[in-house]
């Protein structure tokens, strides 16, 4: 059988919870959410709070059921369970038992998993390495003694016991601390060499800059935009020009927050830079520097809320 070509894939997948005493109130988590993730690919699926991301995941899963729409995982149907096997989930609050230690804890899920102990034996020490926990103290530790950043770290490698093709993860960096976050950044960037898909959930948006080839923007169960960044933030692109000479007449109309002073110039371009450069050489003016300013993902993802009348997470 031919690899799927696609990780995952989803056609207006919809969910909707009934909640209530007599289950009469809905919620419609997911709106027909459509969205394409390949294989190799490292996607981050961003949103405020209540945005729906844990419910995408847990679709994807098959922990849930849609209520319309559907889709595929590594090429089979949403809730295939022989395709689990192939799936590694770090969830938004992982349930680890506290009295085991980091070694145990692994052994256990790998168990679970029916990972032949042949294989555990190689593996587990392995994983133990990419999360930075193979110290003797730090593998002899129980859960309960282990800080948030290690607990979240035992976390990443208990989902990597089953040697998975696709990696979910719900808010992975979620608090934890600077160094904590960059440690959970670099394993994501091992995970991401060694050729496995990684999609992950997360409103830290600066770790999701550094991470992803591909992001979408949830909001309220509805997706907003989906793209790589040149596609999403390249549009936002402007260009700030310095220069001298000109009059500040000729000058103001084709640059945002003009400033002119003492035959000095600045400002952001409101035209196509050769037409501008045309009209600079034109009026007797000199181009100092010129500097192109991109749109932050922070500043995209504020204004795609703004756009829709979004003015606080739920
Ligand atoms: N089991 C449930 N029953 C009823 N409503 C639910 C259930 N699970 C989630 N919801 C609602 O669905 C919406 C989306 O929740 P979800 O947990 O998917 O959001 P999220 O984007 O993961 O948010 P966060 O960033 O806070 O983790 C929220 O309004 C939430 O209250
Ligand atoms: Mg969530």
């Amino acid at each position: 059988m031919a690899p799927p070509a696609l990780a995952l894939q989803t056609q207006e997948l919809t969910k909707t919870y009934r909640t209530g005493f007599w289950l009469r109130q809905k919620i419609t988590s997911l709106k027909q959410v459509s969205l394409t993730v390949h294989i190799g690919e490292t996607f981050g699926l961003l949103g405020p709070n209540g945005a729906g991301k844990t419910t995408f995941m847990k679709l994807i899963l098959g922990i849930i059921r849609p209520t319309a729409g559907g889709g595929t995982v590594l090429g089979r149907p949403l809730g295939d369970r022989f395709i689990k096997a192939r799936i590694g989930y770090l969830p938004e609050n992982p349930y680890l038992y506290e009295s085991l230690t980091g070694w145990e804890c692994l052994e256990l899920m790998a168990t679970l998993h029916q990972v032949p102990r042949s294989v555990q034996k190689q593996r587990l020490p392995a994983l133990l390495e990419l999360v930075g926990l193979a110290q003797s103290a730090a593998r002899k530790k129980t859960l309960r003694r282990y800080s948030k950043g290690m607990l979240q770290r035992i976390g990443l490698a208990q989902s990597l016991v089953n040697d998975p093709d696709l990696v979910l993860l719900d808010e992975p960096m979620s608090g934890l601390d600077p160094l904590g976050r960059y440690q959970v950044r670099e394993i994501i960037l091992q995970l991401k060499s060694q050729g496995k898909t990684i999609f992950f959930n997360s409103h830290i948006l600066s770790d999701v800059e550094h991470l992803c080839d591909r992001v979408a923007v949830l909001a309220r169960g509805e997706l907003l935009a989906v793209g790589t960044f040149a596609e999403l933030l390249g549009t936002g692109q402007t260009y700030h020009v310095r220069g001298r000479g000109g009059s500040a007449a000729d000058l103001a109309p084709w640059l945002e927050h003009f400033e002119f002073q003492g035959g000095l110039w600045q400002g952001q371009l409101r035209l196509s830079l050769p037409e501008f450069v045309q009209k600079v050489q034109e009026s007797g003016a000199e181009i100092l520097s010129l500097n192109l300013e991109r749109q932050s993902l922070e500043e995209f993802f504020v204004q795609q809320l703004r756009q829709r009348g979004y003015t606080q997470s739920v």
